[in-house]
C-alpha cells in the first residue's frame, strides 16, 4: 500500500514546506501529497485560501504578489515553495500527488508543470494530478491524455465511482469518513486505484490494507511505515 505524506510529514514539520517534504522521505514515505495554487505564471505550494493559519502573513493568497508570498515565514523560517522546488527534491522512484486548489489557465499551468517536471528526476508516470474541481481535471486530461488524474471526493455517490471512470481517472481519492469496502470493490472493478485521506491511526491503516486499498495519505509516514512495513 502506497504511503503518501499528506502535505509532507506534516506532524513533524510545517505543512507544505520543503522541510516537510524532505522529512517525508527521511521517514520512508513512498511519495508526497501537496496542495497548489496557480498564481500569475507560477504554481505555488500552499493549502489554505488565507495566509494566517500557516504563515506570519495575512490576507488571501490570491491577492498577493509572488514576492510577498516568498517573503513570508511558513514555519521554522521555511518559504512557501514553488512546484519546481518540490519536484526537484523527489527521488526518481517516488510518487507525487499534486492537488490543484486553484487554476485559471490550463495551457499556462501545463507549461509550468512541464518545466518543473523536466527539472526533476520524475516522469509523468510518477505524477497524479488531483482536485475536487473535476472540470479542471477534465480539461487537463483533454489537453494532456498521458497525465494521470486523481478524482477527489468527500462523498459516496449513489452510482459509486462512475464519475471517476467518466473522467478517465487513474485513481479515486476518498475520505476515510466515507469509505466502505464495497466502494473499494466497485472502484477496482471500474479499473480505478483507490487512495484514502487522511489516515493517521494504525487501526485504520490496517483496516484499509485488508480491504485492498492502494494507498493512503498520512500526516505520519513514520507511523504508517511501522504499521504497514515495506508492503507496497
Ligand atoms: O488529497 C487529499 C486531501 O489532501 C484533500 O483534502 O483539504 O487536506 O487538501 P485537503
Ligand atoms: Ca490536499
Amino acid at each position: 500500500m502506497l504511503i503518501l505524506a499528506h502535505r509532507g510529514a506534516s506532524r513533524d514539520a510545517p505543512e507544505n514546506t520543503l522541510r516537510a517534504f524532505n522529512e517525508a522521505f527521511s521517514q520512508h514515505a513512498h511519495g508526497l501529497e501537496f496542495d497548489t495554487y496557480q498564481l500569475h505564471q507560477d504554481i505555488i505550494v500552499f493549502h489554505d485560501r488565507w495566509l494566517h493559519r500557516t504563515t506570519n502573513g495575512s490576507g488571501r493568497v490570491l491577492d498577493q504578489t509572488i514576492t510577498t508570498l516568498r517573503s513570508l515565514d511558513a514555519g521554522f523560517g521555511e518559504q512557501i515553495p514553488f512546484l519546481h522546488e518540490v519536484l526537484a527534491l523527489c527521488p526518481g522512484s517516488s510518487i507525487c500527488n499534486i492537488e490543484i486548489k486553484q487554476l485559471h489557465d490550463v495551457p499556462a499551468w501545463l507549461q509550468c508543470f512541464d518545466d518543473a517536471l523536466h527539472s526533476s528526476r520524475l516522469t509523468t508516470d510518477n505524477i497524479i494530478i488531483s482536485s475536487f474541481n473535476h472540470r479542471w481535471l477534465r480539461e487537463i486530461k483533454a489537453q494532456r491524455p498521458a497525465i494521470q488524474i486523481g478524482a477527489l471526493t468527500a462523498s459516496f455517490p449513489v452510482n459509486g465511482p462512475a464519475f471517476a471512470a467518466e473522467l478517465d481517472a487513474y485513481s479515486i481519492h476518498v475520505t476515510l469518513d466515507m469509505i466502505e469496502e464495497s466502494y473499494v470493490r466497485e472502484a477496482h472493478q471500474a479499473g480505478l486505484k483507490v487512495l484514502v485521506y487522511t489516515v493517521d491511526m494504525p487501526d485504520d491503516m490496517l483496516m484499509l490494507k485488508s480491504w485492498g486499498v492502494d494507498g493512503i495519505f498520512t500526516n505520519v509516514p513514520t507511523v504508517a511505515r511501522a504499521t504497514l512495513g515495506d508492503y507496497l
